[in-house]
């Protein structure tokens, strides 16, 4: 069984991903780190040269891969846990944690951040984003709030919900 933490962009996925998988005796996997070692490129750089479409069909392959495996706690890039068939392979191949964090907390987190193309879009664009989002990021298994929580006593509550 794996666990998937999802959430939008700045929720702390790979941050309580890391000290969960310390706590669980588990391999750590940053969905987005991986991809960039695969394609030896940046995210804003794949972005921009290849597009967007090309970015989510090799997070697409990437997850199935994983899935295929076993004790591995996954931090997915903020577009995975919004997606309906990227949300039955997890479920199928494990626990699906989403992260819950508020968009004001998300502004605060990721000011100033170039690295996430798409928070480099008008806030009105984000906005959207986000809610629609949240409608298939709710589908997870279990459901953790995080502002103003420090990411080791959010770990310590997806413990407990396990
Ligand atoms: C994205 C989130 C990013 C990264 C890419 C696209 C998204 O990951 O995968 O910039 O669509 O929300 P983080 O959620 O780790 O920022």
């Amino acid at each position: 069984m794996n666990i998937y933490l999802i959430g939008f962009m700045g929720s702390g996925k790979s941050t309580v991903g890391k000290i969960l998988a310390e706590k669980l005796n588990m391999q750590f996997i940053d969905l987005d780190e991986e991809i960039e070692r695969r394609e030896n490129k940046t995210i804003p750089e794949i972005f921009k040269e290849k597009g967007e479409k090309y970015f989510r069909n090799l997070e697409k392959n990437i997850l199935k891969e994983f899935a295929k495996k076993d004790r591995l706690v996954i931090a997915t890039g903020g577009g995975v846990g919004a997606d309906e068939g990227n949300l039955k392979i997890m479920k199928n191949s494990g626990r699906v944690i989403w992260l819950n964090v508020s968009l004001e907390e998300v502004f605060k987190r990721c000011e100033g951040d170039t690295n996430r193309p798409l928070l480099n879009q008008p806030i009105e664009n984000i906005k959207k984003l986000y809610e629609n989002r949240k409608k298939l990021y709710s589908k997870a298994d279990i459901s953790i709030n995080v502002d103003s929580k420090n990411p080791e006593n959010i770990a310590n509550e997806i413990l407990k919900e396990l």
